[in-house]
């Protein structure tokens, strides 16, 4: 494992979230991978770099995006997560300008320098390391003209959720999960204000709809999925009873309203190389 890089136990749980959250999504209104593009402008023929890819969410989009004569490589620790290049390979296998790298953003990258166009990392600079390393990292790899967007959760990220799982938990969020919301707002928007030419910060907000009966489920298992969840360790023993107050909680909202929402509050900071 890669300095400072998580447990495989939250690796794991970390995929999980990843996959379950991209069927949760679906039911979400509003489109992050369109979002990111009102934001950098993707064109033919552009060569990317997504780091943090995951199962392959925003390469699938951007390797639409540069076209045939374009290039996306996915960056992410695949040899840490079992079975995410699998997912990853499985999603994008009819893409033939994708390359898949096994690759901490933690450590830098191999390639040379200015030989990107756009680099891109959604929700995952908060597991780096060093923030401000990984951003000179990227502003390096730019090519002049070259553009980076990072997305993560805002402070308030699902602010409701949480408030709930407090409420049923009666304990405080587990430190790291806490730290890691404020990651954005504390060291990554300094850091980008110090390294890039120019940094525009926009709030982007999506709401998660989960309605009737299969609503209720599909909220058990996100919660069931998110590190949160996990992360509580303290209270192992006492996890099926919170999930099940949980659930018992969101039911009493769709009884009343037919649905419970998530907010999903996030900020995505576009700079530029300059
Ligand atoms: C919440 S997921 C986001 C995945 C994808 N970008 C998306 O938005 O659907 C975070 C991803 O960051 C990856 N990750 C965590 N630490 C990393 C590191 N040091 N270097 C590269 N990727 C990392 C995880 O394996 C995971 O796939």
């Amino acid at each position: 494992m890669t300095s400072g890089a998580r447990s495989s136990q939250e690796e794991v749980s970390a995929h999980i979230g990843n996959v379950v959250r991209s069927e949760v999504n679906k039911n979400a209104d509003y489109n992050l991978e369109e979002w990111i593009q009102t934001r950098i402008h993707i064109s033919k023929g552009e060569t990317i770099m997504d780091v943090g890819c995951g199962n392959g969410k925003q390469v699938e989009v951007f390797s639409d995006l540069v076209g045939d004569n374009g290039k996306v490589i996915g960056a992410d620790i695949f040899s840490q997560v079992p079975g995410l290049l699998g997912k990853a390979q499985e999603k994008l296998s009819k893409k033939t300008n994708i390359e898949l790298i096994d690759h901490s953003a933690s450590v830098p990258f191999p390639q040379n320098d200015e030989t990107f166009d756009v680099i891109t990392s959604c929700y995952s600079i908060y597991y780096v390391d060093d923030v401000r390393a990984s951003l000179r990292e990227y502003k390096r790899l730019l090519k002049n003209g070259g553009r980076c967007f990072i997305v993560g959760p805002a402070w308030d990220n699902s602010r409701e959720f949480y408030d709930l799982n407090q409420d049923v938990t009666k304990q405080d969020l587990p430190r790291n999960f806490s730290d890691r919301l404020w990651r954005i707002n504390n060291e990554v928007i300094p850091a980008a204000y110090e390294i890039f030419a120019r940094v525009e910060v926009s709030p982007f907000v999506n709401r998660v709809f989960f309605e009737g009966d299969e609503g209720v489920k599909a909220v058990e298992e996100y919660y069931r999925a998110t590190l949160l969840f996990q992360e509580d360790s303290e209270q192992q023993d006492k996890r099926d009873k919170f999930a099940k107050e949980f659930v018992r909680r969101v039911q009493i909202d769709v009884d009343k309203t037919g649905r419970y929402i998530i907010y999903k509050r996030a900020i995505g900071l576009t700079l530029y190389k300059d």
